[in-house]
């Protein structure tokens, strides 16, 4: 891999460059007991907000930790020893003043709380954490650091995970060619994370032939950086940084949800906007990406195999937390004429609103996917891109305007005709 650009936040060149996601704090925990440890590591895995640098296991090392990675907090959970660990914040806070020491504890005592905050800590939190209480103290020593956040800067990323109700229902097709328009923005940076690990083909669809893999990254996801990991990733002239399946099959099982999330989260920082294609397996790491998703678009065809299997999938996503809400359906090749189920029919059955319709294009998909060149660049014109153009632009959460409202309505004018009222 590539060496190392600049890796500290606070390094000239590397704010430069990546000036997106200078709001990622990057955090330090020392904890000797491995069971809060991971209850906390995979806590903060999920936030965006936060880079996980380094976990130590020991007091004794961890001022060493620090001033080697120079994180922006050092969490010290300090139960396992209290005066070791209160020892620990001081000579941290001292030799590194830059550090904001976030303490965690199991007692609430007034007297232990003083200590800590004497010692240097600038914030005490109490086991069990609340995500909100953590938030809120992360979201304060930001403040501290970098200063209210600036209304004109993006802020966070959207995730849209692309899911599909059975194999060839155009899933690929929908994420990448989607990942493409929403790159055509000059103040977007897209990535497209390919997560059908096995028979991915997002790699085949922009004609790339890329370096590296999620496997690389995956593997490499606790050492790597911002710039290393831009330099890992594969960039298509739409604009688009690709980031795709393993090339050996034997390396599949080298993925795990854990390490996903990871990258997610680490992409999450980096790019303003995440495209995953999923697999039409629902594996961990399917699901793992679905509950990180900020958007699910579940892309299905009006027919009884794939409405089906809708069913099935909407009632298992409503077990997991969160799920089930960030679904929109696209109908895909809408206006196909083999055995459609009505859309109102469709609805009733999936129990959701039919978000999008994508019409169908055999001829100018099929091209697309033959040249390895997305709709933007192969058939600007067509009414498939007008649709994924405008799919895209309300998934920005803009209203849509001037060609895009008109290739819109285009596309109305085309829907007109098809049974979305009634029966068929
Ligand atoms: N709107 C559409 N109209 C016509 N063909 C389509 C459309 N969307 C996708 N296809 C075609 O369907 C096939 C499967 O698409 P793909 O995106 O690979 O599906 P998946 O990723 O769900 O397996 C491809 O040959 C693609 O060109
Ligand atoms: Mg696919």
């Amino acid at each position: 891999m590539a060496e190392k650009l600049g890796t500290h936040p606070h390094d000239k060149h590397y704010l430069d460059y990546y000036d997106i996601m200078s709001n990622v704090l990057r955090l330090a925990i020392v904890d000797p007991d491995d069971t809060t440890r991971e209850a906390i590591k995979s806590m903060l895995l999920g936030m965006d907000m936060i880079w996980l640098e380094a976990e130590c296991s020991r007091y004794e090392f961890f001022s060493d930790v620090v001033a080697q990675t120079n994180p922006d907090i050092g969490l010290v959970v300090i139960d396992s020893h209290k005066d070791k660990a209160l020892n620990l914040i001081t000579s941290v806070s001292e030799s590194s003043p830059e550090c904001a020491i976030l303490v965690v504890s199991g007692s609430s005592d007034g007297n232990l709380i003083l200590q800590a905050i004497r010692a240097g800590a600038k914030e005490f939190l109490t086991q069990p954490l609340h995500v909100e209480e953590l938030l809120g103290a992360l979201g304060r020593i930001s403040e501290r650091r970098f200063g209210r956040s600036d209304a004109s800067k993006p802020r966070g990323s959207q995730v849209i995970a692309v899911a599909g109700s059975t194999g060839g229902v155009g899933t690929t097709s929908v994420a990448v060619n989607l990942a493409c328009a929403m790159a055509k923005e000059e103040v977007n940076s897209v990535a497209l994370v390919d997560l059908d690990l096995c028979l991915g083909d997002a790699d085949v669809q922009l004609d790339t032939i890329p370096e590296y893999t999620l496997v690389d990254v995956a593997q490499n996801v606790s050492r790597l950086d911002f710039s290393l990991l831009k330099r890992s990733l594969t960039k298509h002239s739409s604009g688009v940084y690709l980031l795709p399946r393993p090339v050996q099959l034997e390396d599949v099982s080298l993925i795990t949800p854990e390490n996903v999330q990871r990258v997610l989260g680490l992409m999450k920082a980096s790019f303003s906007h995440l495209i995953v294609d999923l697999s039409k397996s629902y594996s961990p790491v399917d699901i793992a990406a679905l509950k990180l998703a900020s958007d699910i678009l579940m892309v299905t065809q009006l027919d009884l195999p794939c409405l089906r299997n809708m069913v099935r999938l909407m009632a298992s996503f409503k077990e997991m937390e969160g799920v089930v809400d960030k679904v929109k359906v696209v109908v895909n090749r809408a206006g196909l004429e083999n055995g459609q189920i009505t859309l109102k029919k469709a609805q009733e059955t999936i129990g959701k609103d039919i978000f999008w319709q994508l019409p169908n294009d055999y001829r100018t998909m099929i091209e697309v996917r033959n040249n390895g060149i997305p709709l933007c660049e192969q058939a600007p014109k067509a009414a498939i891109t007008h649709s994924i153009a405008s799919l895209s632009e309300v998934l920005m959460g803009r209203e849509l305007t001037g060609s895009v409202a008109s290739g819109a309505k285009k596309l109305g004018r085309l829907f007109s005709f098809l049974p979305s009222k009634g029966e068929k």
